[in-house]
This record gives structure tokens, sequence and C-alpha cells, in this order.
């Protein structure tokens, strides 16, 4: 069985996670799924990044010590990723012990090879962000990454040798087009901070103690961002005494990050795993944001939503399919209460909830609900089209997956999913089902033949569909197959290769709409309501 091991970055557990912040999550849990569907061996890391000075200030506000601090967050994002069916494999915390001892092991590694030195750091610190920046990075003499307030500090420090590597990460680049996606990512590194002149990073502090020691020198802490990024092998115990999760599942196959910390994961990143001598993840796929109208979610500006509000109100499936849907490849996606409520009634409940039922009804209808058996031939250019539509819909929609546009292939899902209510509309079903005056004995075979087809072919695809949707619906799935009278317990991505095998099917039992019509007025006032709580 093939290995897929894709990872999330590690949370920074500082307060109640946004939509905005669970997209990553909901995304490689899709992801995860789709290969575990698939047949693949599939592991995902996910957890949360405990340390450095924001955490430590942060703790200090709710009069807590950093580990009493992290223990409850860490908790919450647990209870909110149990909540959000999130199927990782393992939670990191870099408070664990086996992860700390880990990264020691690595700083004094990379000390010995002389990657790491000793020098003097003195820059301008955003401290939200934990980041050093020069002069000319700042944007009007404030952080170019947040907008907050820098201030001025110096500091005997230890540094990591960036400049050494540029050339091979150049190289790296070049010579591994599936490394980064989008590619325009790459482009940003490349002409923003590569070609301009990589500078050596600053990984280690001394203005404060909640983090790694330095084991050699342990007055100075390790800089949270080499600490957290080496998360993603520690984990598989990659520095310990057993490594067998590691050898089994490195390199990653995918690593997901959002746009602002793609500069960590595109530089950084590779660089670390260059110098530990390791083989670099397959892809590293960098996502856009869920913004608001008014840009950024955050909770000064009173535009935030939580993943919790929109569950409860509309169900896990239907939050799932909104973010995921909403991200394009080439900007972000905004949330507007508007587009939330349209996407309901017209993608979840006209075209998809409407399809199903009027599938189910007419089979009740026409066959008593059993589905009936046809001959096995399209008898007419509808039915080799629709059949056609079908079979390219899942070939496509893999090739987007396989590039990690998730947006786009669950744009062609809904694809199909117009196009199978089309069909209805093509074949007519309930002109097929009526007695013509005069008509032949063998038209009146040809016509019921039709109609049997008809309502095959129906099933067929929203069978399809529902294999389709069920790496980030798979409530939603579980319904449509439950009303198809298929069992959906050993449904594997293989089930769409024999796309017309309908054997197992008897009966059809008509059931509740899966999506009921939103009142469009009500919705919206409801969920700009939740922004202003
Ligand atoms: N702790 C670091 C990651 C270290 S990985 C070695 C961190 N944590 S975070 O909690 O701030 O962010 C977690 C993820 O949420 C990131 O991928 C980030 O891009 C994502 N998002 C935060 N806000 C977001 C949106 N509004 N929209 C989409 N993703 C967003 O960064």
């Amino acid at each position: 069985m093939d290995k897929f091991y894709v990872t999330t970055p590690i949370y920074y557990p500082s307060g109640k996670f946004h939509i905005g912040t669970a997209y990553t999550e909901v995304l490689a849990d899709a992801i995860k799924r789709y290969k575990t569907l698939q047949g693949y061996d599939a592991y995902m890391l996910t957890g949360t990044d405990e340390h450095g000075q924001k955490i430590e200030d942060k703790a200090k506000e709710a009069n807590l010590s950093p580990k009493e601090y992290v223990d409850l967050q860490a908790d919450s994002a647990k209870k909110l990723w149990k909540e959000m069916k999130i199927n990782y494999n393992q939670y990191i915390r870099t408070t664990d012990d086996l992860h700390e001892k880990a990264v020691g092991v690595i700083f004094e590694k990379f000390l010995k090879q002389g990657d790491i030195y000793k020098g003097e750091y003195e820059g301008w610190y955003c401290k939200p962000c934990e980041s050093y920046f020069t002069e000319t990075q700042l944007v009007d003499g404030k952080c170019p990454d947040c907008g907050r307030p820098v201030e001025k500090m110096k500091e005997e420090a230890y540094f990591f040798n960036m400049k050494k590597y540029a050339d091979r990460l150049l190289k790296y680049y070049d010579e591994h087009p599936d490394f980064v996606k989008p590619a325009y990512r790459k482009n940003e590194m490349i002409n923003n901070f590569i070609k301009p002149g990589l500078e050596d990073l600053c990984v280690t502090r001394t203005s404060f103690d909640w983090g790694i020691k330095v084991p050699s020198d342990p007055k100075h802490v390790i800089y949270v961002w080499l600490d957290a990024l080496t998360n993603y092998i520690t984990a598989l115990g990659y520095a310990s005494n057993n490594e067998e999760l590691f050898n089994k599942f490195w390199p990653a196959d995918l690593q997901i990050v959002g746009k602002d910390i793609a500069r960590f994961h595109l530089i950084y990143w590779p660089i670390f795993l260059m110098a530990l001598d390791l083989t670099l993840p397959k892809t590293i796929l960098v996502h856009n944001w869920i913004t608001m109208k008014d840009g950024k979610m955050s909770k000064s500006v009173g535009n935030v939503i939580y993943p919790e509000q929109l569950m409860e109100r509309y169900g896990l499936d239907v939050t799932k399919y909104f973010l995921l849907r909403q991200v394009p490849v080439n900007s972000d996606g905004v949330f507007t209460p508007e587009e939330f409520v349209e996407r309901y009634n017209y993608n979840l409940c006209n075209d998809l909830s409407n399809l199903l039922n009027r599938t189910v009804s007419m089979i009740n209808k026409y066959f008593d609900g059993n589905l009936p058996v046809y001959n096995g031939n399209p008898n007419d250019e509808i039915d080799i089209s629709i059949e056609k539509e079908a079979e390219d819909t899942v070939k496509e929609f893999e090739n987007l997956m396989e590039n990690c546009e998730i947006a786009n292939a669950i744009q062609r899902i809904w694809g199909l999913v117009s196009r199978t209510n089309k069909y209805i509309d093509e074949t007519s079903p309930w002109s097929l089902a009526k007695e013509v005056d005069g008509e032949s004995e063998e038209e009146r075979k040809l016509r019921k033949e039709k109609l049997k087809s008809a309502m095959y072919h129906l099933v067929a695809n929203l069978k399809e569909i529902a294999i389709l949707i069920r790496p980030f619906m798979e409530e939603t799935s579980n319904n449509i197959l439950r009303q198809l009278g298929i069992s959906s317990e050993n449904i594997t991505w293989n089930d769409l290769k024999d796309y017309k095998n309908l054997q197992d099917i008897k009966v059809i039992e008509k059931g509740e709409p899966i999506f009921m019509r939103l009142d469009v007025e009500e919705e919206i006032e409801y969920i700009k309501g939740l922004m202003q709580k």
C-alpha cells in the first residue's frame, strides 16, 4: 500500500480559531480522506506551536504559567477539530518532550557542522510576528507582515547560514516543478527574497524564556520557527530512539500552509532539510486566505465568524463545502453572508438536493422504488453524452486534486450535478412514462427502455457524485447513498471505476430532502448578527 503523508502547519494556540484559520485544517482533512478512499495509507499530522514570546505574553495576561495556558489552548483546539471531524492521525505539541529533545539535537548538529554560528543581532523586531526585519523591509516604519509597530532590539545570537544554501535551493526549485504549488508562489520567493540576497537567519533569542534552550548554551532560547518547522519530522520520531514512523512516512507527500507563512516553508524549511541531509517534501501547497469584504477577519474590526457558529446552524458539511469551494488558486476567497446563503440555496438545495429528490421520486412513481434493469446499452446520443460527462468528471476531478486545486475540483463535481439535472429535462421521463395513443408494441418497448435507462443513469450519476463529495461531505454522501439504497460502509474510490454497476441496489426509498431552502433575508441577517458578537 502506498503511503501519503500530509501535514498542516502547527497552530499558534493563542485564541479561538475562526473560519479562516480552520481552512488549512479542513483542506488537509479533505485531501487525507481523498487519499484514504483511493487506498493510500494516509497519515495526517497537525498540532500546536506552543513556544515563543507571544505565548509567554498571552499566558501572563491570563494569569497562568505558559504551560498551563498552552495546555488549555491545545485542549480547545483538539475539541474544535473533533467537532469538525478532522481525521488527523497525530497531534504534535512543541512542548512534547520528544520534540524538545529532538530540536536540541538538530540545533547542535547544525552548530557542529558550522551551519549555525554565533554573532550579534540588531534589527527591528515585531513581537506579534516574532520576526526581525531590516530597515528596508519595514513598510512606513512598521512591520511589513502585520502593519504593527516594531522595536529596535540588539542581542547576542546564533545565526543560520542561509546564504550558503541559496543556490542549491534555486536549483532545487528549478529541477522540481511540483515542489511548490501554485508555481507563482515560488517566483515570489525568488524575486522577493532569494534574488535580492538571502539574509542569514537569527535562530536564537535571549529576550524571553519560554522556549527550547540551546543544549550547549542554555541562556539562548531556540527561535520559534526553527523549533516549529522541525515538528514535521520530530513528530515521526526523527532524532529519537524510534524512527519507525519517520522511515515509513518521510518525505512528506504534501505540506499545506497558508500564504502568510510561505516564506518560512519555501525557504527556511527546505534549507534546514538540506542541512540535515534529508529528502525534501514532494509538494508544498500554499493556499490563499478566507477574507471578509472589509479585509482581514479580525476581532477588533468585529467581522469574525467561528466555525462552530456556522456548523451549529447549517451543519458541518455545508461549512466545509463553503470554505473549500470559496478559496481560488489565484486570489483570496471572500466570505459574505449573501454568498454563503446563495451557495446553500443554489448549489446544495436547488442543484444537489433536488436532483436526488426528483430521481428518488420518479423511481418510486414509475417503478415502485425498484431500480429498473435496462438493456445496458445507451440508446441514444443523450445517454452516450451523460456517460461521457460522468467519466470525464472523475478524470478531471482527479487531475485537479492532484494539482491541489480543490475549489476547482469541487466546482467540477457541480458541473456534473448541473449536467445531470439537465439530463432530466432532456430525457423528460414524465413523457416517457405516458402511454402514447396508437403506439406500436415496439415503440412502447423502446419508450419503456428509455425511461429505465434515464432512471438508471440518474442513479449512477448520483452514486458517483456521492463518492466524489465524500472527502469533504461525508454525511451528505451517506445520506445520498442511503436514499439510493447503497451501503456506504465499504465505499472506496474503486467504486467509481465500475460506474454503471448498480447491481446491489434493490429498493430506493423516498427520503427527506438533504437540504431545505433557506429564507434568504432571514439567514443573511442571522449571519450578520454572528459577526457582531
Ligand atoms: N504557528 C504557525 C505555523 C507554524 S508551522 C511550522 C502559524 N500558526 S497560525 O495559527 O497563525 O496559522 C495556522 C494556519 O491558519 C496557517 O496556515 C494560516 O495561513 C492559516 N490561516 C490563518 N488565517 C487564515 C485565513 N483567514 N484564511 C485561510 N487561512 C488562514 O502560522
